[in-house]
């Protein structure tokens, strides 16, 4: 059995705030209302991402910002951890499971009344798997060596947090962006890369049966994702064949524009496909999520109103499609803040300009796409 190390190392996060006292009083223009009202007056209910700041990582993550932390809990209801619940942080060896940074930002949640989403139990590409289980020799019973490995990874993590966690995303990205085929792993040989999915859904049925379990993408609209969404669809429905316990497609949402225009996906074609897409998913009984809402202005013109104002533009396009499906009732961002967001690390602009594709900017200030979001959850269908 695994040992694992607990809350013990809580009280060592800097900037812990353990109460709603840690609220700042908010600028007086500031919006009135918050987006997890404005969500939950349409019978919709709104979240960010929050991470803790890690060891030489070169992304600056918000947790230990008291006023970051105080924005997320007046505008979210719900909450994902950011990197704290993934094999890579959870699984320093084979042998143990280290649960303090993820108790931490969960507990803290609980303090502000937030309701946190897991993810995620199996992220199915090697680069973001522990090395100790990529170098792994599975032994003279690979197969049964393997399913072991994933058991016990899904009971340990999934019965530690029990009806804490409400939401999982069982598995992430098991498909190939470039071809749409499914990624293979040190699991594959032994599992298979369509098996392991269905066996991760399976334990997290097991073992979580109160759980909303899901399968999370990054597939969105345009040209660029036709591969991407023909793949995730074939394994949703193999999944639907094998009767595998699977509830919801979370739709990473992580928008906006690529060098040719390609992920723009507005207007025309590339909306009809994105419907024709979304059709499908619901009409195989599935449920929907915006699971980590952002936009990316790696390829806009560096002048901050006119980025911002295409930003806004951008992100309101994508969710007033995807809002108008009533199978949707969860929005999350991923991250709140321009400088908390992984934007600033993943694709930046070559003009070294900070990227602005959350709702508030640098000094936690709303911006356009912060109204966009509240326009466009204000328009959505009620639920
Ligand atoms: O934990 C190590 C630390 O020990 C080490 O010193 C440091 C420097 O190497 O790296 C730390 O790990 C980093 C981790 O974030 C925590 O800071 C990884 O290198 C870095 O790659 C990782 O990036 C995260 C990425 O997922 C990969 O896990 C981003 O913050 C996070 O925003 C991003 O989120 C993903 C979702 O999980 C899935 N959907 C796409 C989304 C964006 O890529």
């Amino acid at each position: 059995m695994a040992a694992f190390s607990g809350l013990s190392g809580v009280a060592g996060i800097a900037g812990l705030s353990t109460c709603a006292s840690a609220q700042t009083d908010w600028p007086a223009d500031w919006p009135a209302d918050s987006l997890k009202a404005i969500a939950r007056s349409r019978g919709l209910r709104f979240g960010s991402a929050l991470g803790g700041q890690e060891p030489e990582s070169q992304q600056r993550f918000g947790f230990a910002d008291p006023a970051y932390r105080a924005l997320i809990a007046r505008e979210c209801e719900l909450l994902v951890h950011e990197n704290e619940m993934k094999w890579q942080a959870l699984r320093p060896s084979r042998d143990r499971f280290e649960f303090t940074r993820a108790d931490a930002i969960l507990q803290w949640a609980e303090t502000q009344g937030l309701s946190t989403r897991g993810h995620t139990l199996l992220w199915q590409a090697p680069r973001w798997l522990p090395a100790w289980l990529n170098q792994l020799d599975f032994g003279s019973t690979p197969v049964k060596a393997a399913e072991a490995i994933l058991r016990e990874h899904i009971r340990t993590v999934t019965q530690r947090y029990g009806r804490r966690i409400m939401s999982w995303d069982v598995v992430n990205e098991s498909v190939a962006h470039e071809d749409g085929e499914l990624r293979a792993n040190a699991f594959s040989p032994h599992l298979g890369t369509f098996g392991q999915v269905e066996l991760a859904f399976r334990y997290a049925a097991e073992y979580a049966p109160h759980a909303e379990l899901v399968y999370n993408d990054y597939m969105g609209m345009g040209r660029y994702f036709i591969k991407h969404r023909a793949g995730v669809l074939k394994l949703l429905d193999g999944l639907r064949k094998r009767d595998a316990p699977v509830h919801a497609l979370g739709l990473q949402a992580h928008v906006g524009t690529s060098a040719n225009g390609e992920w723009s996906g507005r207007g025309g074609e590339d909306e009809r496909e994105w419907r024709r897409f979304l059709d499908e998913v619901t009409g195989m009984g599935l449920k929907l999520l915006i699971t980590e809402f952002d936009v990316s202005d790696q390829h806009l013109l560096a002048d901050t109103a006119r980025r911002d104002t295409e930003v806004a533009a951008i992100g309101k396009a994508f969710l007033d499609i995807t809002l108008s499906y009533r199978q949707l009732r969860d929005v999350l961002c991923w991250g709140m803040a321009d400088a908390y967001s992984w934007l600033q690390v993943f694709g930046p602009r070559t003009d070294q300009l900070m990227k602005r594709g959350t709702p508030y900017d640098a000094h936690l200030q709303p911006k356009p796409l912060r109204q966009a979001l509240a326009a466009a959850l204000r328009a959505a269908p009620p639920r």
